[in-house]
């Protein structure tokens, strides 16, 4: 019997789940997590690629990992604590260090630089998801990079951050993405003050929000400038009539943390 495309992601979910639950060594998960790692990794599995780990704690998800990607996976293993080195005798590579720190990703840049998956299941404070992101995205040229447990962004124990959690970065990531379409509207478009930042982003290709997991799609040849093209010489357009429906609707707007609040929004009217 033949898999459609969404069959046969959950077979990969299940193998996933079999995996960890069979690995040797001790891990937890969210049970939803598993469908997200085969939505987004199962490309890789028997392939020869390089998957990185931020948070090794008992070895358990490595297991995991290299019984799942198969044996041609490269994965390497980051921790603080330096008990983790002794998982490199069961042939993972390990490396110590603080993710929060820029100097510790500048060290060892050379080991995990052109990696295919970087996943983050680290520390979980905000600052440190986000010193990870700046300073690992721009590693690779084509990849993804992971970061898991975004539910921190919102927990009490992890408050500090006050308004600048990592959840709030990765939406006001989405605003560097949209402005790259400046160069389709120059005179309509918002100004754009902070150029030097959109530039800085331009390998960012795009970013998938998951239930407690924010996903980076990298590619350094994302196009930072985007053109309209037609797909010959325009002549009798026809008239768009997007401003002759309705002018306004109801919404009820998205927000967990208050009680139901509806907002107009108004649209142009003819
Ligand atoms: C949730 S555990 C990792 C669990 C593991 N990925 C699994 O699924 O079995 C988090 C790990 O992150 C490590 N960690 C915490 N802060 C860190 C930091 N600043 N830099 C690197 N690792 C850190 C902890 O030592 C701990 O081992």
């Amino acid at each position: 019997m033949t898999m459609n495309k969404n069959q046969k992601l959950k077979q990969y979910a299940e193998d996933l789940r079999q995996a960890f639950f069979e690995a040797e060594l001790l891990s937890y998960k969210v049970t939803n997590y598993f469908d997200i790692y085969a939505r987004l990794f199962s490309h890789l599995r028997g392939e020869d690629c390089l998957f990185v780990e931020t948070g090794v704690a008992n070895g358990g998800s490595l297991m995991m990992w290299r019984k799942w990607l198969g044996p041609k996976a490269r994965i390497i293993g980051i921790d603080m604590n330096p008990n983790a080195k002794k998982f490199e005798e069961l042939g993972f590579q390990i490396i110590i260090g603080d993710q929060g720190s820029r100097n510790f990703w500048k060290e060892c840049s050379a080991q995990i630089k052109d990696f295919d998956v970087f996943l983050d299941d680290g520390g979980h404070q905000s600052f440190q998801q986000i010193v990870t992101f700046e300073e690992v995205s721009t590693m690779t040229n084509y990849g993804q990079l992971v970061i898991e447990d975004t539910c921190t962004s919102r927990l009490e124990e992890f408050s500090d951050h006050a308004s600048y959690s990592f959840l709030d970065y990765a939406k006001a990531l989405t605003e560097v993405l949209v402005a790259r379409d400046v160069c389709l509207y120059p005179n309509d478009f918002y100004k754009i003050l902070n150029t030097e930042f959109v530039r800085k982003m331009a390998h960012l290709d795009s970013i998938t929000f998951f239930p407690g997991m924010v996903a980076f799609n990298i590619d350094a040849q994302s196009d930072p400038a985007p053109e309209l093209i037609w797909n010959r010489k325009p002549s009798n357009i026809e008239h768009d009539y997007r401003y002759h429906g309705v002018s306004s609707a109801e919404i009820e707007w998205p927000d967990p943390y208050s009680s139901s609040r509806c907002v107009e929004v108004r649209g142009k009217q003819n």
